[in-house]
């Protein structure tokens, strides 16, 4: 690991296996991810992933292996983490103010405090007006607002998020990257972030874990040299061109390999 950072470890994945009957998803992957580090994953569609965030979540049980938050062998057991997932829905039924307390919902009840401080953040990260909306009256961006506060709510320790801003605009995917990186900052999260666009995962990240095509392994993990805050200019750093040279020749070298 060339991190330089002295923050004590967060996660670990150990010596991962997931098979899927014949199908290997993953295999033997490890990966140590350090307290406040936000990372992201990139890879071919198919490569593991959303598997590996399942795995993380402690909502499936790996073929061989073990996942560990703050030392604890988490393997197999949910609720120590927040997931949004890829596919992650709003009710439609139910208020910005609702959806985003779920979590809390499906684990009990939501107390006033709940509510208070559901509000609270919402009104922090700019949806106050917005509470009481029903999803069908909010934009892209304000939908994937409620969602990630929705896993902020649940656990804002560890946040693994599948994917999130793959259904917006390029504008409103802009803002919402912003956006993100102020709420990490502010609450000191660790961040776990599945992207198919590798630009996205080397502005946002300290770190992008590139994997292989299935069966998924990690090819190479690339440290993010760019100080924060990042700024829309870092796109052209010739550093940053860099990383995304070599991203994208891991991820689409093999592909060309024989053409
Ligand atoms: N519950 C499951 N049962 C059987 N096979 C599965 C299951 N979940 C995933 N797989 C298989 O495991 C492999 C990895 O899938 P996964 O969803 O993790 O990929 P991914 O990298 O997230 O892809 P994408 O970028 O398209 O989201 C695929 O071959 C998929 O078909
Ligand atoms: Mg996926």
């Amino acid at each position: 690991m060339t991190t330089t950072t002295a923050s004590p470890v967060k996660i670990e994945l150990r010596d991962i296996v997931q098979r899927f009957d014949a199908n290997l998803a993953l295999d033997n992957t490890s990966l140590t991810i350090n307290e406040g580090e936000f990372v992201s994953v990139v890879g071919p569609s198919g490569c593991g992933k959303s598997t590996l965030f399942n795995i993380l979540s402690g909502i499936l049980t790996p073929t061989e292996g073990h996942a560990f938050i703050d030392g604890q062998d988490i393997t197999g057991q949910p609720g120590h983490v927040g997931y949004m997932l890829q596919k992650d829905l709003l009710l439609p039924w139910k208020s910005a103010l609702e959806n985003i307390t779920l979590g809390k919902a499906l684990h009990g009840r939501v107390s006033t405090q709940d509510r208070q401080d559901a509000a609270d953040m919402a009104r922090r990260y700019g949806l106050g007006d917005f509470l009481n909306h029903f999803p069908h009256a909010m934009s892209g961006g304000m939908r994937q607002r409620v969602a990630l506060m929705r896993t902020l709510s649940f656990a804002r320790d560890v946040m693994l998020l599948d994917e999130p801003f793959g259904a917006l605009d390029s504008q409103t995917r802009l803002e919402m990257q912003e956006w993100l990186l102020q709420v990490w900052q502010e609450t000191g999260s660790t961040i776990l972030f599945v992207t198919h666009d590798v630009e996205e995962a080397i502005f946002l990240s300290d770190r992008v874990v590139v994997m292989s095509p299935r069966p998924g392994r990690i090819q190479e993990i690339i440290n993010v040299d760019i100080e924060r805050p990042r700024r829309i200019r870092d796109l052209t750093d010739p550093r940053f061109m860099a990383y995304k040279a070599r991203a994208l020749e891991l991820i689409y070298g093999n592909a060309k390999a024989g053409a």
